[in-house]
């Protein structure tokens, strides 16, 4: 495409919906791959105050995107606004992409998807007949929870301050993916036996996170052939990482869902299917503008 075709008049439309969007990556993520695949869409992000979430997909649906993101605050709240909603999305209670089909929206969740490429490409591992830790119990967490439980773990266990929203993602699991769900609260004098015989700890909180870089979720002695994943990537190594690290740890960052689970989306609006070697390279360049 020469320089002044960026768009024209077949250009179709992708967004972001949320609040705030700026700080968003998707967008070069997106227009990215368009341009590796010569495609004819532009991504752009649109914020969207608090009450106007109707008339946002109203109007998206009216000047007929193609499709669009869903971040925060908005995962949940935009369920009810959709045509369709893909029975994974619906467990997860929470929708991150959604695809215009002749007017018609539907929902779909790629978060968790991501999560599991980046998790067995930096690890080579899975979920299958493994102990899995997960901390936290917000949307993240459920949505991994679900997800790893589709995938065959033996054990789940979810641990948080709040037991109670812990309580509601394992009765979901249990009842409706496979009963392998308990939950733990910090002050459970159990967390030392509970860790040792965890392979995979997950971290969905925002502990750690910039500009509190100095705290972590747990304080414990990980063993050296267990894998630690945050889901943080600012910092690049969170406190939680590092010290595992310092155990001999495998450890990985939520960096690679983030773009993963954009990879994916762009799978679901585009129909193009990205082989992993493209995909890895789309990663690192987001990486480096990233870092
Ligand atoms: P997300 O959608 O990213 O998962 P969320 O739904 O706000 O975000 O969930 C954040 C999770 O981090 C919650 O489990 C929260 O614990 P509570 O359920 O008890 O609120 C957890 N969290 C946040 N700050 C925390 C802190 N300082 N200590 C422990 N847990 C914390």
């Amino acid at each position: 495409m020469g320089k002044n075709d960026l768009v024209n008049g077949k250009t179709k439309l992708i967004g972001l919906v949320g609040n705030p969007v700026e700080h968003s990556i998707s967008p070069q993520l997106h227009n990215t791959l368009s341009m590796e695949f010569s495609k004819n869409l532009i991504y752009v992000p649109f914020r969207v105050e608090e009450g106007f979430l109707r008339d946002a997909v109203n109007g998206l649906r009216a000047i007929n995107v193609l499709g669009f993101n869903v971040t925060i605050p908005y995962k949940t709240e935009i369920i009810g606004l959709l045509d369709e909603v893909s029975e994974e999305a619906l467990l997860m209670g929470a929708v991150n992409t959604v695809k215009n089909i002749d007017g018609k929206l539907i929902g779909y969740n790629t978060d968790a998807d991501g999560f599991l490429n980046s998790f067995i490409e930096e690890t080579g591992e899975g979920f299958k007949d493994k102990n899995v830790l997960i901390i936290g119990a917000g949307g993240t967490a459920r949505a991994l929870a679900v997800k790893i439980a589709m995938e065959g773990a033996s054990n789940i266990g979810i641990i948080n301050r709040t037991i109670e929203k812990a309580q509601n993602i394992a009765d979901i699991v249990n009842e409706n993916v496979k009963n392998v769900v308990n939950t733990y609260n910090f002050k459970n004098l159990e967390l030392t036996n509970l860790i040792n015989k965890t392979d995979i700890i997950i971290n969905t909180t925002s502990v750690g996170m910039y500009p509190n870089i100095e705290s972590t979720p747990i304080q414990v002695d990980f063993r050296k052939d267990q894998i630690v994943y945050d889901v943080i990537y600012n910092p690049y190594e969170t406190k939680l990482l590092s010290e595992a690290k310092k155990s001999g740890c495998k450890t990985v960052n939520g960096l690679g869902m983030l773009i993963y689970q954009g990879i994916k989306a762009y799978e679901v609006w585009s129909g193009v299917d990205i082989r992993n070697d493209l995909a890895a390279k789309v990663k690192n360049i987001c990486i480096e503008e990233f870092k």
